[in-house]
């Protein structure tokens, strides 16, 4: 049995959501005051205004299989499924990986004709300064129904919402068509030309709006500290891609010219027809996003390291103050890395029954190393590289060498604390994997 929040969960083969994960759960970032993903939310929310976009931010991140996946036509082989890349309390729960995981139920609740949700997120992944196994996602949505619009002309309805939009003056590149047939296809059983471009246009102006204000803050807040860059200075650029989500066709991401890169903010499109008619409002239809906030908190506030945003140090945590005063991150002394290696052996492919359950050239997951690594070191290790990897031309076992840096952000790091969680993780990869050492 799994106990969290005051209910219980049982386990079975599919449980791998260690103690040290489960530890987040009460954290909420999103809803501290001033804490710098609660100001991102807030400022993404003041383009979303009530009463037409309900804001739900106190969903619970335990959801079942089916709403995670399932309830969004996530296929039954899809790589976001395994158990290295989400964590599972049971074989049918999960925490959610996408707020999107909600998007049947609030379209099935219909309170309002939009909605946004921003909430925590979880998932397995590599150890660098932009990846945590936790973190928040923003995710919203626009419908309109075609028996309430005025002459069930969704189309028209839709035009005439976006001509209630403020203009921006944004440089937009969006050199490819709405539709294409085979790279971002019209769902054409359900939805007609005319409808999604129009839905499209106020899905492309609601969003550039919203990069307008964020980025626009994010200037003037690099701008105060003396940052020259041009990206900062001059005129924003962004540009529509083509994507591919499981849940919405056609689809997009919108990217951001910013310090010298396109850089991904949110990915956006219409929502798969199927969702609306099994959440049992099949006249509704529209739009959704889902955007990253530590992402955009990172450049909105010049934060480089992802861990930061869970330091429960004042030095990090008075330095924000509220969505009207978005200011840059000054670092406190930057304390010195220190660099550990470890090699191992994983069994050959080949190896006997009798080798056990011990991790194989195959079954061997990097998702899992690092999670031993995360699980001893926590928030003192800022990254995790592989650095060799070769198989035995006679045996065929594989080899691999990672170089774990150890470095804290709020002091300085012993060389001999670094030694010991580094015999942890070998102890632990040993254990657990059932690797060899080197
Ligand atoms: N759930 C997606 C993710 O986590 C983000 C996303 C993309 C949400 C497109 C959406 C959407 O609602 O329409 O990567």
């Amino acid at each position: 049995m799994l106990k969290i929040d005051g209910e219980s969960y049982h386990v079975d083969e599919w449980t791998n959501v260690p103690a040290s994960i489960l530890a987040f759960l009460p954290r909420k970032l999103h809803l501290q005051p001033s804490h710098p993903v609660s100001i991102t939310r807030q400022v993404i929310e003041k383009s979303f205004p009530r009463p037409i976009y309900t804001h739900y931010n106190e969903i619970s991140p335990i959801v079942s299989v089916a709403q995670n996946f399932d309830s969004l036509g996530f296929p039954a082989d899809h790589p976001g499924r395994s158990r290295t890349d989400t964590y599972y309390i049971n074989k049918d729960t999960v925490l959610r990986t996408h707020t999107s995981a909600h998007e049947a139920d609030i379209f099935h609740g219909n309170q309002s004709e939009g909605y946004t949700i921003s909430a925590d997120v979880y998932r397995r992944d590599a150890i660098d300064r932009s990846h945590y196994p936790v973190f928040h996602q923003m995710e919203g949505a626009r419908m309109w129904d075609r028996r309430k619009v005025a002459g069930g002309d969704v189309a028209k309805a839709v035009w005439a919402d976006l001509g209630q939009l403020p203009k921006h003056d944004l440089e937009v590149e969006d050199s490819n068509p709405t539709i294409h047939p085979e790279r971002n296809p019209l769902q054409a059983e359900y939805h007609s030309t005319e409808e999604v471009e129009a839905i499209a246009a106020h899905l492309k102006r609601t969003l550039e709006r919203v990069v307008v204000y964020l980025f626009s803050k994010a200037q003037k807040a690099a701008v105060a500290v003396g940052n020259t860059d041009t990206s900062t200075t001059e005129p924003l650029k962004v540009r529509w891609v083509e994507a591919y989500f499981p849940f919405t066709s056609p689809s997009w991401e919108l990217e951001v010219f910013w310090q010298g890169d396109w850089l991904e903010v949110l990915g956006c499109g219409v929502s798969k027809q199927e969702l609306h008619i099994n959440a049992g409002v099949p006249d509704q239809l529209g739009w959704a996003f889902g955007v990253g906030l530590e992402r955009v908190a990172m450049i909105l506030f010049s934060i480089p390291d992802i861990r930061l945003f869970w330091s429960k140090d004042q030095r990090f945590l008075s330095q924000f103050a509220s969505m009207d005063q978005i200011n840059t991150y000054v670092p406190f002394s930057k304390h010195p890395a220190c660099y550990k290696d470890v090699s191992f052996w994983l069994r050959s492919s080949s190896s006997s029954a009798g080798e056990g359950l011990r991790a194989n050239a195959q079954d061997f997951h990097e998702n899992d190393f690092m999670e031993i690594v995360r699980d001893v070191g926590g928030d003192l290790v800022e990254d995790v590289k592989l650095t060799d990897e070769f198989v035995h031309p006679m045996s065929g076992r594989k080899s691999l060498c990672y170089r774990i840096n150890y470095r804290s952000l709020e002091r300085t790091l012993r060389n001999q604390e670094a030694n010991q969680l580094q015999k942890k993780v070998e102890e632990h990869l040993v254990n657990k994997l059932g690797v060899k050492l080197r």
